[in-house]
């Protein structure tokens, strides 16, 4: 039986989240002051997550019996009941966001797609590498997310906060465990980090077109005086800055692990903030598994 090289956080809730009522009433252009660009961003990340999400599910459970009864088989239940409730709630804010005219129906599907023929060209470990891969993308955006009032700021709407914050917490719980199973059967550094250089143009590139096919649906997008202004704003915020990019690229450091950047402390504060005593979510959770 093989065993995983490195500890993973023992603990990975299965938090029953609702915010499909909260979600219903959301405004078209929902980030602050009405940025356009912010807005289309978030929208083409959330209509990209669900069939993501079933895709990393796909790809782990593929070796979850290779994983039986070794330490990593309480966080990969944890990691797939996660991602199960992450996708069903991002389903619910793609359909609100399709109501005010975003193509999230159109992404969903191109994405579903592009995932199901890497299923069938792909071997299951490169699959195990690329969401191990792509992990590392949402782990990296949901540490910024928490540490950076910044990139909080640029939400605007706090309901869609509220279900990007949630989502991060968990993200950066999760962070380490499509890495670990990858290692544990046997996943080599070079195809890990090979892995990675292609993720690297698929997810910018995927995410780049998503935004701008977008942005070019959005009537609001062609007055220059809110669309300027918000690339503007965009470019400088910290989620294009130096520090996410190397952040991004120190997987591609051999020896790397997700849990080298150490998020205890930040994900203890919020889970206390979100789900504590007092936690601000806590009325849209319906139980924990
Ligand atoms: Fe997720
Ligand atoms: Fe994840």
């Amino acid at each position: 039986m093989p065993t995983p090289s490195t500890p993973t956080p023992p603990d990975i809730r299965v938090r029953r989240m609702s915010f499909d009522t909260s979600l219903a009433s959301v405004p078209r252009h929902f980030a602050y002051d009405g940025d356009i660009v912010a807005s289309h961003v978030a929208a083409c990340l959330s209509a990209v997550f669900p069939d993501g999400e079933d895709y990393f599910v796909r790809s782990v459970r593929r070796f979850r019996d290779q994983v039986k009864g070794s330490s990593l088989e309480h966080p990969v239940n944890g990691f797939i009941g996660q991602e199960a409730v992450h996708g069903r709630e991002h389903r619910a804010f793609n359909r609100r966001l399709s109501e005010l005219g975003y193509p999230t129906r159109l992404i969903e599907r191109l994405t579903e797609r592009g995932l199901a023929l890497a299923d069938k060209v792909l071997s299951p470990k490169v699959n195990l590498a690329a969401t191990a891969a792509a992990e590392h993308y949402t782990a990296t955006l949901a540490e910024l997310l928490l540490a950076e009032d910044g990139f909080r700021h640029l939400f605007g709407d706090q309901r869609v906060l509220d279900l990007f914050l949630w989502h991060a917490l968990e993200e950066a719980e999760h962070k380490a465990v499509a890495f670990d199973v990858y290692r544990a059967v046997g996943g080599s550094e070079r195809m890990r980090r090979r892995v990675m250089t292609g993720m690297n143009i698929g997810f910018i590139g995927g995410i780049t077109v998503a935004v701008l096919v977008s942005l070019a649906g959005d009537p609001a997008a062609y007055n220059p005086l809110r669309l300027i202004p918000s690339v503007v704003r965009f470019l400088r915020s910290p989620v294009i800055s130096r520090k996410v990019w190397r952040a991004i690229r120190e997987y591609a450091r051999e020896g790397f692990h997700p849990d080298d950047h150490d998020a205890v402390e930040l994900l203890a504060a919020w889970r206390e903030q979100l789900f504590g005593t007092d936690g601000s979510l806590k009325d849209r959770m319906a139980g924990v598994a």
